[in-house]
């Protein structure tokens, strides 16, 4: 293959991969953007394969059927709920590629630099590998943690900010020390001492973030892979690879930006870790005041007489693949005239943009679902919101409480409305562990029950 054909092909991923990324900020370019991704993907891996791949190509074709049969079993049989989890450990993968790609470049004896390239491989490949280790483990404790195989609660150490900071000044020393250094196989005792320092620091660094952060973790690890994947372009000279890699670490840290603010956290207080930590009582425990539960019957009753109602989902719409049913509800009450609107938080569920995916799959129209800053302030002319699964994203508590781990969040102002159902099977806490004030106040009723069967009741009321 030519150089101008490589370039020229891998210039077309790269716009591919742009193109991907403009798509998937809207829904309904989202599946357009998908296709995008793909094609660019499909592009650089061949273009990469015949350039570069000279000799033992049966083993690539063999390694590459075995891990895309994998990944193609794995994501058919993946639950839209586990996918934090599925996107946590693919984040470790890549880490991991960047750690053995920067050791194979290392011992790679055909790799001869001299002078001022030398150092510059030589600072390419140290970067490389410390981002990928920290990714790896950093990613393999979020999979723990996310998939409740490893406790939600932050892993607090004595002291762990001064043990950050030792760690972090442990691998510039040990750089100073590495590049330039003569002997290589000293060199290469000083690239294993970063990697094992740079591992543990990956585990301190998330083992210490508190439940209700995780989201943040997950979007600030995916911007870790891109970067550990632009280090390992520079590392191969591969055009391709850097800007796909800083294309992923600048989305991932936008993203996690967006995020923080969305649940108002400082970016650094998330890393530094510890939220999450405190207020997390057992269910109802400091709740005051009393239940007022609802049937089905009624809350078609107060359906009947409303003209403005306001769907909520979160995480147990998900749990209860309850999308449907409440998309059939809310088509039924439109054509009675009524105006249905969905209300996103931004965190609502396990993923970003977790609700407005299940919504789509149900066929509720783009026009009628709404973020949270759209909708938030119209609560006071809402007849009835029904919180479908819904807990932390709708808490006063976060308004209430300066000391709750969720203190600052924004949340949708539901109290603010005539009258709030809430659907949910008791009144176990939410995802940050937290108490809500919401299921005693005056205007609220709670539905129990799982949000599918009570909804699948309701149609049927209605
Ligand atoms: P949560 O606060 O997680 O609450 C979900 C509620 O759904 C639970 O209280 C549970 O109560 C109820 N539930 C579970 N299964 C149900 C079922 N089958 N039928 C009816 N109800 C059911 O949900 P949320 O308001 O969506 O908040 C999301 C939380 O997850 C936030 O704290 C956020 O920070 C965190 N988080 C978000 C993300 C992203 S990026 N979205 C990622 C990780 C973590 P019962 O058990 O009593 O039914």
């Amino acid at each position: 293959m030519t150089p101008s054909l490589i370039t020229v092909s891998y210039l077309g991923a790269a716009a591919l991969f742009i193109l991907a990324l403009g798509g998937l900020k809207d829904n309904e370019t989202a599946r357009r953007g998908n296709m995008f991704g793909i094609v660019g993907m499909i592009i650089a891996v061949l273009v990469t394969i015949a350039a570069f791949v000279s000799n033992k190509l049966e083993i690539l074709i063999v390694i590459m059927v075995a891990g895309g049969a994998l990944g193609f079993v794995l994501s058919r049989r993946v639950q839209m709920t586990q996918m934090p989890e599925l996107v946590a450990i693919l984040h470790s993968l890549v880490g991991l590629a960047a750690v053995l790609i920067g050791f194979a470049n290392f011992m790679d004896a055909s790799i001869q630099f001299t002078g001022v390239e030398k150092t510059i491989h030589e600072v390419e490949v140290y970067i490389g590998i410390a981002i990928g280790a920290l990714t790896f483990t950093g990613s393999v404790v979020a999979y723990g943690k996310l998939s409740g195989m490893l406790g939600g609660q932050p892993m607090l150490l004595p002291a762990r900010h001064w043990l950050n900071l030792a760690m972090f000044v442990a691998v510039i020393v040990v750089a100073i020390k590495f590049v330039g250094e003569p002997d290589h196989q000293q060199a290469m005792i000083y690239l294993l001492i970063m990697t094992a320092i740079a591992m543990v620091f990956g585990v301190h660094m998330v083992a210490a973030i508190g439940g209700a952060d995780m989201p943040v973790v997950i979007s600030m690890l995916n911007s870790y892979s891109g970067w550990a994947a632009a280090a390992t372009g520079f590392m191969l000279s591969n055009d391709l690879l850097i800007v796909t890699g800083a294309l992923v670490g600048s989305s991932g840290a936008i993203l996690s930006y967006i995020m923080c603010r969305a649940m108002n956290r400082q970016f650094i207080s998330v890393i530094a870790g510890g939220f999450g930590t405190s207020g997390g009582g057992s269910a109802g425990s400091s709740i005051e005041g009393e239940v007022q539960t609802i049937d089905t019957a009624g809350v078609a009753e107060l359906l009947s007489q409303a003209k403005e109602v306001m769907v909520i989902p979160g995480y147990g719409m998900a749990t209860a693949q309850a999308q449907h049913a409440i998309a059939d509800i809310s088509k039924t009450l439109i054509e009675k005239g009524v105006n249905v609107r969905f209300g996103i938080h931004p965190v609502a569920g396990r993923m970003p943009g977790h609700m407005n995916v299940l919504l789509a799959e149900a066929k509720v129209p783009y026009d009628i679902v709404f973020e949270m800053d759209e909708i938030n302030d119209d609560f006071p002319d809402i007849d009835v919101s029904i919180v479908v699964g819904a807990n932390d994203t709708v808490n006063p508590l976060a308004q209430e409480d300066a000391d709750s781990p969720i203190a600052g969040m924004p949340v949708l102002e539901v109290w603010k409305g005539q009258t709030t159902v809430v659907l949910k099977r008791g009144m176990a806490a939410g995802y940050a562990g937290v108490d809500n004030p919401l299921f005693v106040k005056e205007n609220t009723r709670m539905l129990f029950g799982d949000a599918k069967e009570s909804l699948d009741l309701l149609a049927k009321a209605i």
